[in-house]
């Protein structure tokens, strides 16, 4: 359940009618070695994102279908990567990012969990220059958009997800949406304070300044058309995925691993979970799937 303190400023935020303006972040591509440390060890099995991780990686799979070509955009470390990859063992994935050393750790990742299913490419994300038309069959992206500079950027990273993607492909796409209050982006950024690195504290509250609005996403995502749909957290836009239409059925092979993994999960991070599901569920997003 949401603190009492959480819930008023989400009820702040959705009563707010003036927007806090965009903020974008220091650096597109993540090199910092301070900061790119701190986001993996956050995104590992014992880390705080990684009740996240496991919630995307069950939304995704319903995107996939057995056998499929699958692009990462900005795959950062890998761990929200290696979910969906061991989610989907018998798919394809490319991971994207313009980040050596993001890469570097995506590698170290991938061995760590043993996942053989993925390879790794060095690019930018809004000019896919080596991907051929229509050559995946899957998009997936998470917590990547927000990177990028400005919405001529962000629409230029839609064309080429949809210039890449076979027609009728599978879309899952998911960020931050910008809360319209600096006091909501801080407190969420410093909710966890105590329990993360300060670099890490530094850079949520810089990516919830840099998010797209709302209305941003959904601009973008007007090249996909009817292909897809908006799916929002509870109250306010927190979280925004931009989903494909099409329903893939879940696979045995993507429960049996989600509840594996949400078995290995602390209680603490069992409850981040279920509070995420519950988030997204009340703004009419469901999870197909409950792992526990
Ligand atoms: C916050 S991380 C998210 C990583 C991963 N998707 C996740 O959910 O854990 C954002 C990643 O996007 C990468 N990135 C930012 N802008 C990019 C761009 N224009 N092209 C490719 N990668 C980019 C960064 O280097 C970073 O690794």
């Amino acid at each position: 359940m949401p603190s009492p303190a959480m819930l008023m400023h989400l009820l702040l935020d959705a009563a707010t009618r003036r927007e806090q303006a965009r903020v974008p972040e220091p650096t597109m591509a993540m090199t910092d070695a301070a900061s790119t440390e701190a986001f993996m060890m956050a995104g590992r099995e014992d880390g705080l994102l990684a009740h996240t991780y496991l919630y995307h990686a069950i939304q995704a799979s319903t995107v996939i279908a057995p056998g499929a070509r699958v692009i990462d955009l900005g795959c950062g470390p890998a761990n929200q990567l290696a979910v969906i990859a061991q989610l989907n063992p018998d798919a394809h994935f490319i991971g994207i990012d313009a980040s050596d050393s993001m890469l570097a750790l995506a590698q170290e990742t991938l061995q760590r969990c043993g996942v053989c299913n993925v390879e790794l490419h060095k690019a930018s994300i809004e000019a896919l220059s080596d991907m051929n038309d229509a050559s995946v069959d899957v998009v997936i992206s998470t917590m990547t958009l927000h990177h990028l500079t400005d919405t001529a950027m962000l629409d230029a990273a839609m064309r080429e997800a949809k210039r890449v993607l076979k027609p009728g492909g599978g879309i899952y796409i998911v960020d931050f949406g910008r809360l319209k209050r600096e006091k909501g982006q801080a407190f969420f950024a410093n909710d966890r304070k105590a329990t993360q690195p300060d670099i890490f504290t530094q850079d949520y509250y810089n990516s919830m300044r840099a998010a797209f609005s709302l209305a941003d996403m959904v601009n973008a995502s007007g090249i996909f058309g009817a292909a897809v749909g908006i799916k929002r957290t509870f109250l306010v836009p927190f979280l925004v995925a931009i989903r494909s239409t099409h329903n893939e059925p879940l696979k045995d092979t993507s429960r049996r691993v989600a509840k594996t993994l949400y078995a290995a999960l602390s209680a603490r991070q069992r409850r981040d979970f279920r509070d995420l599901v519950r988030f997204f569920a009340h703004g009419g997003f469901a999870l197909p799937f409950k792992p526990w």
